[in-house]
């Protein structure tokens, strides 16, 4: 367990350019502005955003406000048109989500191409944020599957290294704030899970992993209900999707985690 909470923004495929600056500028003064304090909070912008994202939060840092990617190459270098690479991001970034749902889902990434992308971003100084989590309510299996699947294959020290998240995907994209982050007028009713139940797979989790070991919960999360999953006691941040678009939504959850 960890003893402080990490809030994690993962603005996905949003924002212009302008619209990136904006948000990270108002993220870092609505912390400063509430002096949010003893809780570290990483935004993961597009590719693009990244460098223009960490200069406009390197005028006047916050310590405790850091960058991340969305994703990083299963390959080191060479002939992989269109990949970023680890060692393309580090010195850019602190880290990187790896194995989220969209991409297991588009992109039909596999657990041997997770694990080398850990083992990448770890071999880079990188700190990766591994997302597990299961397709239907209620079978946990897979999300205990796709973490063993990683976890059996990196020595000790790798899994010191190592930030989990557990992202039911049934849970993902489902909140009012996505749809009022991108617009939608389609969003079903909030489904996340409960803090109760995502308590219960965070412990499962837990058994599997070091004590120090950060596990997040996501799956819209919002400033309604992320205290939820706050307080429970192995769950040690969240991470964000629809509603760390929206500077009010995210600073407010970002608040949740300290009081
Ligand atoms: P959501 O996304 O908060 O919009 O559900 C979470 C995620 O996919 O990481």
């Amino acid at each position: 367990m960890s003893s402080r909470k990490l809030i994690v923004g993962n603005w996905k495929m949003n924002t212009t350019l302008s619209e990136a600056i904006i948000l990270a500028e108002g993220i870092k003064e609505g912390l400063s502005t509430h002096q949010v304090a003893g809780i570290d909070v990483v935004l993961c912008p597009p590719f693009p955003w990244i460098v223009p994202v960490a200069e406009a939060l390197s005028r006047h840092r916050l310590a405790h406000l850091k960058v991340g990617a969305q994703d990083v190459s299963w390959q080191e270098e060479g002939t992989y048109t269109g990949e970023v690479s680890a060692p393309m991001l580090k010195g850019l970034v602190d880290y990187v989500i790896v194995g989220h749902s969209e991409r297991r889902q588009h992109f039909h990434e596999t657990d041997q191409e997770v694990l080398a992308k850990v083992r990448l971003a770890i071999k880079f100084g990188l700190k990766p944020i591994l997302c597990v989590g299961e397709l239907k309510p209620g079978s946990i299996r897979l999300a205990i599957e796709q973490l063993e699947a990683v976890i059996k294959h990196l020595t000790k020290a790798e899994r010191e290294e190592l930030v989990v998240a557990y992202e039911p995907v049934w849970a993902i994209s489902k909140g009012k704030s996505h749809a009022d982050a991108v617009g939608s007028s389609q969003a079903e009713q909030p489904v996340s899970a409960s803090g109760l139940s995502a308590q219960s797979v965070a412990n499962q989790l837990r058994q599997l992993l070091p004590t120090s070991t950060p596990i997040l919960y996501g799956g819209s999360v919002s400033a309604e209900n992320a205290r939820e999953f706050l307080t429970q006691p192995d769950i040690d941040g969240v991470l964000v999707g629809g509603a760390s678009l929206k500077v009010s939504q995210f600073i407010a959850i970002c608040r949740s985690a300290i009081n």
